[in-house]
């Protein structure tokens, strides 16, 4: 269960940090929000810039979660992700690992870290989502909102709680169930990708999160590490 507590800020430097500074003290499944960010981070070390209008939170986990099930929460969030937007009729769907796009237009981004050695101590969920802002500038192209797909502007705190029902929701559900359903929204499934000079074919994703490629009839596993996502889009 995430939000029986949530911490509210105006201006922070990124909710994911927050969490990371403060985890020893705070509650399995506390939520981070803030209007705005001042150093909002996305995957790769990219920056998420974070203006008002938007909705940017992170929430903690502290269960005792392996290396392989981090995937799990990837995907529980993903699906989380796509059954809100579907309550505003947006039909949406997932660039693996977790990117979340409406016609190949960013709507929502989520970063999840994971701190401790050996032992994973705990795990910070970041969601990213475009609520209000209409103009992206130079991202028009790449990126989309609510409001952009329905015309519509809309109360931050009531789509931060619909994502935490949905998620309460999502998490209750036995997950080969839910693995199927993000299965279903994902967009990389029948796409080549090169490794070592070899092309192969990407035939599914493993619960863990590797893929399963196919090359001369061959299967072979890649983990996210390993795979350079940029050439699949
Ligand atoms: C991505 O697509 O690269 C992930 C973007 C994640 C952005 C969210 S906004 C709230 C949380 N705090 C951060 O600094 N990042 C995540």
């Amino acid at each position: 269960m995430i939000g029986e507590k949530i911490l509210r800020f105006k201006s922070i430097e990124s909710t994911n940090d927050f969490l990371k500074v403060n985890s020893k003290s705070l509650a399995n499944g506390t939520i981070v929000v803030s209007e705005e960010q001042t150093n909002g981070r996305g995957r790769s070390n990219h920056l998420w810039i974070s203006e008002k209008g938007n909705l940017y939170f992170s929430f903690l986990i502290k269960d005792d979660v392996t290396r392989m099930e981090i995937f799990k929460y990837i995907a529980n969030t993903s699906v989380a992700i796509i059954r809100l937007l579907r309550g505003f009729r947006i039909k949406s769907e997932i660039k693996y690992p977790n990117d979340i796009l409406v016609e190949d237009k960013k709507i929502c981004g989520i970063l999840i870290e994971s701190y401790g050695s050996l032992d994973i101590k705990y795990l910070v969920v970041g969601v990213g989502i475009n609520v209000n802002q209409q103009d992206f500038k130079g991202l028009n192209k790449k990126a989309t909102s609510i409001k952009n797909e329905t015309n519509k502007s809309r109360d931050l705190d009531k789509i931060l709680n619909i994502f935490i029902q949905s998620y309460n929701d999502v998490v209750k559900i036995d997950f080969n169930k839910i693995f199927k359903e993000y299965i279903g929204y994902s967009v990389v499934i029948g796409k080549n990708i090169t490794n070592n000079k070899k092309t192969y074919l990407i035939k599914g994703i493993h619960k863990n999160g590797n893929l399963i490629l196919e090359n001369d009839g061959k299967i072979k596993y890649m983990s996210l590490n390993e795979i350079s996502l940029e050439e699949l889009y």
